[in-house]
């Protein structure tokens, strides 16, 4: 059954039928631990536990289920950033630069009605009202790291799909080579739009072959629910294995072309910010270091940064796409 929701007039399945798909995840690592015998009941109740505290709904927001992906390293099994600390500390340059400035601002941010249109070198351009883009395909519940280019990371379980899913209903051209994603950028609602800090809209892009990868997600929720304004509602990009800022955020655009397109922060800072920005520890950020990560809601005196791993993680599903690719020079 469906019902429409107050907030965004999207549809939802009823609470009752909302799959915790966090728990199957916890119920296997449980199942995990008891086979190899390493584990004692002490374990398998820290799993437990563990398994109810990521499971819990943050019940702020519609709820949004997906079903545990079945895509390869989809779902690492890596402890979930709280949710308060995912939905506080943002980069949405639209509502301010300070990291809790999203989070105070965005609540202007109108999602609905909203319309994405998928346009340029396709055999099937079209306009998707958001309702009917969300239902394009079942909704998968993912467990990504995400690592930001200024040095800090976080896993957050999103809901959505495969981006290919949608671009095969579009069937790009053969001269089609790479996709755009363009975002809102309506100076009424986001009081930094227009500001001189980079060139509006925010745009971001990625090679057809990466955009086609099932990693890369369309994704419209997280902690089983629609994504908070601030997190970019009501569609968003994540794609795992490149820095944050790759991930567009309210996307109203995707745009097939023949030429890289132009990005935002590549705009802004071309030697600092690459097209590729495949998180990579060994090439370091003109102003500092890649090699190592803070774990947002590791903070403590004693909490020791992580190691960077090539490819955030990702570098047995992703790396043959840059096969033979000098990665110092297409960062
Ligand atoms: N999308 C838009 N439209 N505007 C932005 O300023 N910031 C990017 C990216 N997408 C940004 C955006 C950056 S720098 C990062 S690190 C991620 O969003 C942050 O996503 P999060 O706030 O959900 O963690």
């Amino acid at each position: 059954m469906l019902i429409k929701t107050q907030r965004d007039g999207f549809h939802h399945d009823r609470p009752s039928e909302i799959t915790p798909a966090g728990v199957y995840l916890q119920r296997r690592a449980v199942m995990q631990h008891l086979a190899t015998g390493v584990a004692g009941a002490a374990l398998a109740s820290w799993a437990s536990r563990q398994a109810r505290a990521q499971t819990a709904r943050p019940g702020k927001l519609a709820p949004l289920p997906g079903a545990r992906s079945a895509v390869a390293g989809a779902s690492t099994m890596e402890k979930w950033t709280e949710y308060k600390d995912a939905s506080t500390y943002n980069n949405y340059y639209e509502f301010g630069t300070d990291k809790a400035d999203p989070a105070k601002n965005a609540h202007t941010l109108k999602t609905s009605p909203w319309t994405v249109e998928v346009e340029g070198l396709v055999k099937k351009p079209a306009k998707y009202a958001i309702e009917n883009l969300l239902k394009l395909s079942a909704q998968e519940e993912r467990v990504y790291r995400m690592r930001c280019v200024e040095g800090w990371s976080m896993v957050i379980p999103w809901v959505g799909y495969s981006l290919a899913e949608l671009i095969r209903k579009v069937e790009p051209l053969g001269s089609a080579k790479y996709v755009e994603f363009l975002t809102l950028a309506d100076p009424k609602t986001m009081p930094f739009v227009g500001s001189r800090i980079l060139e509006w809209p925010y745009a971001e892009g990625l090679r057809l072959d990466e955009a086609m990868h099932p990693l890369t997600l369309l994704s419209f929720g997280m902690y089983g629910e629609v994504l908070p304004n601030q997190n970019g509602a009501p569609v968003r990009l994540v794609v795992p294995w490149k820095y944050g800022f790759k991930n567009a955020k309210s996307i109203v655009k995707i745009r097939f072309t023949e030429k890289q397109p132009a990005t935002a922060w590549n705009v802004a800072a071309a030697n600092e910010y690459g097209f590729y920005s495949n998180v990579n520890p060994n090439v370091d950020h003109p102003r500092w270091s890649q090699a190592t990560e803070r774990r947002i809601g590791e903070d403590g005196l004693l909490s020791k940064r992580r190691k960077t791993l090539m490819f955030n993680g990702y570098e047995a599903q992703v790396g043959q796409l840059y096969a033979g690719m000098d990665l110092k020079k297409f960062y």
